[in-house]
């Protein structure tokens, strides 16, 4: 009898050996490690030398601005840095973003949350952790983490609410070139009407007029608008801005962000994102002006009514194309224009 017993006790304690070395081999990671990781490395960094921050105190670099403006280009190019990790989309951080401000913009509903203790401070720090689970969890660390979701930026404001030592990156193109780059490729956006360019363009407008003001009302030094057009002129100039900008050292890497792509610490690329395939190449110029002679002529001539962000971004609007080599005083009256700017909403409309 006490032999059996002796036995299911050895048997029990087998078992529980064996678990643990199965979830600790199966790589089960509780955010609590995750985070004890993230901020080993921040301190190893010497711009941040304090351990144990605060998760609403993480640096975050958060890549945005309309899709096909390039923004697959940058996080590449910040990805190439030894200090940064961004990888792919993740696809349900604007979901959530978006879904977090339908919450707060019901008055019923908001009464409905406050009565059940559900309050703005308990959702912030739920949307809060999610976002860094995500982030944290879908690739490798690095001391510097990043996240490129293009619509994000639709909650600038509010991401710089519950992360307020985040940096944001807005990718600016002109938008005649987004435009086509869709309708061309197909890249199916909803609400997007892909067999009208007027409608596509009216579209561009007010979604950049949303991420716009938000990059100009923010904290300055917190967001850098960056033009497509320059970046890939002037690959150096405007990384060494950008990497000043987000307090980190100059990293010969970035410019070869092609010999990193699928190596250990390098680029990682989703076979199923759309610019995969371009962003595989070293920075080139082809598709700067790929647009022209795509645009039916009645729309050309309504360009400035339809689409008044162009102007808004430095873009000639009856230029066709504009000379982008010339357009360098642009992102320089933006990035001055940006100190001047009135606060932005802390969510989307
Ligand atoms: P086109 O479709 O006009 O070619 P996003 O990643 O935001 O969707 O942007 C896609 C655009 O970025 C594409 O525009 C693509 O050509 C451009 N792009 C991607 N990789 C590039 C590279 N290596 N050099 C220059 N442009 C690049």
């Amino acid at each position: 009898m006490r032999s059996a017993r002796n036995r299911l006790l050895l048997a029990s304690v087998l078992f529980c050996s064996a678990s643990l070395l199965y979830l600790a081999s199966s790589g089960i990671q509780c955010p609590r490690h995750r985070w004890a990781e993230l901020n080993t490395l921040l301190a190893n960094q010497s711009q941040y030398s304090q351990p144990n921050l605060f998760p609403e105190d993480t640096p975050l670099i958060f890549i945005g601005g309309f899709p096909r403006s390039g923004t697959t280009l940058m996080r590449a190019l910040l990805d190439a840095h030894a200090a940064v990790r961004c990888g792919e989309e993740t696809r349900v951080i604007p979901r959530l973003l978006a879904m977090r401000a339908t919450w707060s913009r019901s008055v019923k509903e908001r009464i409905r949350l406050d009565e059940a203790g559900v309050t703005d401070r308990v959702l912030d720090s739920a949307v809060r952790a999610f976002l860094l689970e995500v982030i944290m969890g879908h690739g490798e660390p690095a001391a510097r983490l990043c996240n490129k979701d293009p619509f994000a930026l639709k909650s600038l404001s509010y991401l710089a609410r519950i992360f307020p030592k985040a940096k944001f990156v807005l990718m600016l193109r002109d938008g005649r070139a987004t435009v086509h780059s869709m309708i061309s490729r197909k890249v199916t956006i909803s609400g997007f009407d892909l067999t009208s360019y007027r409608d596509c363009l009216t579209k561009w407008s007010a979604a950049m007029e949303t991420m716009f003001s938000q990059c100009q009302g923010a904290v300055e030094g917190s967001c850098l608008p960056v033009s497509y057009e320059q970046l890939v002129l002037r690959p150096e100039e405007e990384m060494r801005k950008l990497l000043n900008f987000l307090e980190l050292p100059w990293d010969p890497a970035v410019m070869h962000h092609q010999d990193l792509i699928g190596k250990a610490g390098g680029i990682s690329l989703s076979k199923v994102e759309r610019s995969t395939d371009q962003v595989m190449r070293p920075v080139n110029t082809d598709a700067l002006d790929k647009w022209v002679g795509h645009i039916p002529s009645d729309v050309l001539r309504d360009m400035a009514d339809i689409a008044p962000m162009l102007r808004r971004l430095g873009y000639d609007p009856r230029a066709n194309p504009p000379d982008y080599r010339r357009a360098e005083a642009v992102t320089a009256r933006l990035n001055h224009s940006q100190s001047l700017g009135t606060p932005g909403s802390p969510h989307p409309s």
